[in-house]
Order: structure tokens, then sequence, then C-alpha cells
């Protein structure tokens, strides 16, 4: 894979600076977090990780069993926490973890270096693209993502890539913010958001995202609307974390103003 196809904010937010350690982040991991049944105020450290780990049994819940049979990928892995969640709780018989991020394959190494111990033939790390999978065709019987999506130029490449990489009868769960359709949506969340702003993230709107998959050949495309477990908690956590103003925090009010929505996509490879 050619280093240079990472786009410019994703090689710089991801480099030297690992943003797992910024403030609102916590515990390996580095996505917004299901904090359903999570009630404390002022939520804890612990409780953040917890969102985390939740989101990630969420999305790991939506893949058909039996678990032990199933060989899986993770595409935007980060820190690799979650792959290695998903071979602890879940006994799949294989996780890899794809980031296009040369840095954060090493730190999902480094991070998980006692699961890959455990678990030798059975979880990985390694460079990969979304739209340029590092696996044949029909080999995987799940792909999944979490809060990586929107990091992804377009996903009409990912969906093609998604359903390259599933055998018949594979199923794919994607987690993340996606937008609302409309020409001024884009535009309304780069003033609201310096993460659109900057281009870490981009505005795919949820319809054309589930259309990508139809046209890949997905069927029994479904998605969930989760934002209610995402950012009411997750402003919560904030609150008491980030500065007052910090744009992060305008996550909750582009969420209320029907601008983004957090979702569940799930789609079966016929
Ligand atoms: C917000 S982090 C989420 C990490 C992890 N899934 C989690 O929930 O903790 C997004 C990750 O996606 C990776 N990424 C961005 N664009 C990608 C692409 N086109 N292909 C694969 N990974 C990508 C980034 O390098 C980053 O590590």
């Amino acid at each position: 894979m050619n280093h240079h196809r990472i786009p410019a904010t994703v090689r710089q937010t991801y480099g030297a600076g690992d943003p797992a350690t910024a403030a609102g982040s916590a515990g390996g991991f580095s996505n917004f977090g299901d904090w359903h049944g999570i009630d404390a105020a002022p939520p804890s450290p612990e409780d953040r990780i917890r969102s985390q780990e939740q989101l990630y049994r969420r999305v790991l819940g939506t893949l058909p069993g039996p678990a032990e049979r199933l060989r899986l990928a993770e595409v935007g892995c980060g820190l690799g926490s979650g792959a290695a969640l998903a071979l602890r709780e879940f006994r799949f018989a294989a996780v890899t973890g794809v980031d296009i991020h040369p840095d954060q394959v090493e730190r999902a190494r480094a991070v998980n270096s006692r699961a890959l111990a455990t678990f030798p033939d059975r979880l990985a790390y390694t460079l990969g693209a979304a739209d340029e999978l590092p696996f044949p065709d029909g080999s995987l019987d799940g792909v999944f993502s979490v809060e990586a999506a929107q990091q992804f130029r377009g996903l009409t490449g990912f969906a093609h890539e998604a359903a390259r990489v599933l055998k018949p009868g594979g199923r794919l769960a994607v987690a993340t913010f996606l937008s609302a359709p409309g020409a001024e949506v884009a535009e309304r969340l780069s003033i609201l958001l310096a993460g659109f702003a900057d281009g870490l993230d981009v505005a795919h709107p949820l319809d054309a995202f589930t259309a990508d998959l139809a046209e890949a050949g997905f069927v029994d495309v479904a998605a969930e609307s989760i934002g209610a477990d995402v950012w009411p908690g997750l402003d919560g956590y904030l609150a008491d974390t980030l500065p007052p103003g910090h744009w992060r925090r305008n996550f909750h009010a582009a969420w209320t103003s029907g601008l983004l929505d957090y979702h569940l996509v799930t789609a079966d490879r016929p």
C-alpha cells in the first residue's frame, strides 16, 4: 500500500501525537462510545472506557454466530483495543485489525502485545486501506468498522471491497456518524465542527452509503439510529473534561439540529 494515499489530515492526526491520549479519549480507544445505561453524573474515566467497549459490543453483537467459526476484519482499528476485545469476549475464530496509518498499526501491536502473544494465530494488526483491503476474495465471514468510515474519503470503494472480501452469507457492520442529505449540510457541519472543516471527517450522507452498499451487491441493508445512546452521554463527559466552547461539544448540537446522527449499519453478502 502506498503511504501517500493517506489523507493529509488523517496522517497528521494519527502521526506523532497519539490522539487516543488527547482530552476526551480514554483506555486505548478513540470513539464516542455507547453510553446506554451509564448514568453517573459526571461520568468517570472508567465510564468513558466502558462506553467505548459497549460500542464495540453493540457492533460485534450484530455478527451472526457461531462466533468460534467466524473470521473477521476490522477496518480502521486504531489502537486495536476493539479487535482484542472481540477475540477475548466473543471468542471469534480470528480477527485482523486493519488501519491506513502505519503509526496506528505499530501502536496497536504495542498496546495489545499480550493479546497477540495469547492468540498468536487468531489476532493480527496490519496496514491497509478501506478501499484496498489486504484480503483475498471471499475469505472473511464478517467485516466491521467502528467510528472510522467518517474518515474514508468515499464509501463506494469501501462498499465494493467489503463485498469482495466477504464470503457468501457474510455480514458487514459499520458504526459511525453519517450526515443528513442535502447540499448545505456539509457546509453547516464545517462551521460547527473543526473535524469537518479541516478535512479529517467527511460528511457522508446515510442514504448515499446505503445506496452504495446495495449497488455493491449487499442485501438486507439496515441502518439503526443510535445517536441518543452516543451524544448525550458523551457530552456529559466532555463537559467535565474539555474547556467550555471547545468545538467537540458541538457534535451534540449537530445531532439535535438533525445535521448528523450516529448509525449502526448492517448489510449481508448474498
Ligand atoms: C477515530 S479512529 C477509531 C479507532 C477505533 N476503531 C476505535 O474505535 O477506537 C479512526 C481510525 O481509522 C483510520 N482510518 C482512517 N481512514 C482510513 C482508511 N481509509 N482505511 C483504513 N483506516 C482508516 C485512522 O488511521 C484511525 O486509526
